[in-house]
């Protein structure tokens, strides 16, 4: 076994080893708006669904210079995000939308992506997302200098039609391919979900 003390280790280290290690991760992948209506769109994977209360989360760092990310801006501004879940076919746009840009510019503008009005919320979604969840702020906890966590009420959720099972009135992970997060700075850095199970209720043999 390889062990850590990761209270001993610098934050470089201790971000490359435990990004490594808590795996698979969904990605939020989120539009924002500004004050004059500029549509942000960046990936989060320090992401979590909670499901009741309906609520999603995810930890939002800092830019180069110590500054807000335009997501977190946008949100403290407005208090509305749309988070989608991406699949495969999305990965390149979703994976470019990491770079740090300047607040005008919009990267679903720059990457030539589709988008939808919402229902409830400013901020527009992605037209070929599969998932959108239409996002309220709740709250933000301080981690520190460097780290927002960000509550957010899920107020809409759509899914594709090509997701959802008729029978379980609810989306089957056998009809799509969500891409998840693997090591954020070596290795393999992303993956798709592969075989499925379905096993019954949990019980103890
Ligand atoms: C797959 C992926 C996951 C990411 N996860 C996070 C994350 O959880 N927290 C974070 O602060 N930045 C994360 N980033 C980096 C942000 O997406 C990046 O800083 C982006 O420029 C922020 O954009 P914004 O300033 O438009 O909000 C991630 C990047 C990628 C490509």
């Amino acid at each position: 076994m390889i062990s850590r003390d990761l209270s001993a280790l610098p934050k470089r280290d201790v971000y490359r080893i435990l990004s490594s290690l808590v795996i698979p991760r969904p990605i939020a992948w989120v539009t924002t708006v500004d004050d004059v209506g500029r549509v942000n769109l960046a990936p989060f994977s320090s992401f979590m669904g909670i499901f009741g209360p309906p609520m999603v989360a995810f930890t939002a760092g800092r830019r180069r210079d110590g500054s807000l990310k335009d997501t977190h801006r946008n949100l403290k501004a407005n208090g509305q995000a749309v988070v989608h879940l991406a699949d495969l076919p999305l990965l390149e746009p979703l994976h470019a939308s990491g770079a740090e840009a300047d607040p005008e510019v919009s990267e679903v503008a720059r990457l030539g992506l589709a988008t939808l009005p919402s229902l409830q919320v400013a901020p527009p979604r992605l037209a070929d997302a599969p998932v959108a969840l239409e996002c309220r702020l709740n709250r933000e906890l301080d981690l520190g200098p460097a780290s927002t966590l960000i509550l957010l009420d899920v107020v809409v959720a759509h899914a594709a039609e090509r997701i959802w099972s008729a029978e379980f009135d609810c989306a089957d992970a056998s009809l799509w391919t969500p891409v998840v997060r693997l090591a954020s700075v070596v290795g393999p850095n992303y993956g798709a979900l592969g075989e499925t199970f379905r096993l019954g209720p949990s019980e103890l043999p």
